[in-house]
């Protein structure tokens, strides 16, 4: 499980999948890379529809795709956006990264850098089931 991992590489990841954003209607562009504790990593990025309310958050695919691979265990997320400021991940995405990754460390973008906070920290009260 690599605990330690190479952040710039990570949100390099996550800014290369941002070039796959299929966003024609915000033209807000998202990419995620998501290590797995096997220590691959599995891409997502926004894909948007007509219909907005169907939209997929970059991070939601990329937990869609990792787990449909078989993966359920997580170390980190890079979430790139397209923003000068900060793109942390939405409160709907926060609720789905915490099902699968406790301690998760998330990577977002803020510029050209980067904030590295736990997945507790933007989302204390995770809902779970009783
Ligand atoms: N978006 C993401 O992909 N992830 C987030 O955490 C925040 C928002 C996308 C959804 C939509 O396609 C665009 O950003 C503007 O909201």
């Amino acid at each position: 499980m690599p605990n330690e991992f190479n952040e710039e590489e990570l949100m390099a990841a996550a800014r290369a999948a941002r070039e796959h954003a299929y966003a024609p209607y915000s033209a807000f562009a998202v990419g995620a890379a998501l290590l797995c504790e096997d220590g691959s990593v599995v891409l997502g990025c926004n894909v948007e529809n007509a219909s907005y309310g169907m939209t997929i958050c970059a991070e939601r695919g990329a937990v869609a795709a990792a787990v449909a691979q078989g993966k359920r265990r997580f170390t980190a997320i890079a979430v790139a956006g397209s923003a000068e400021g900060a793109t942390p991940p939405c409160g709907g995405c926060r609720q789905v990264l915490s099902e699968f990754a406790p301690g998760l460390r998330v990577l977002y973008s803020h510029g050209e850098t980067h904030v590295n906070v736990a997945i507790e920290e933007l989302l204390p009260a995770a809902f779970e089931l009783p």
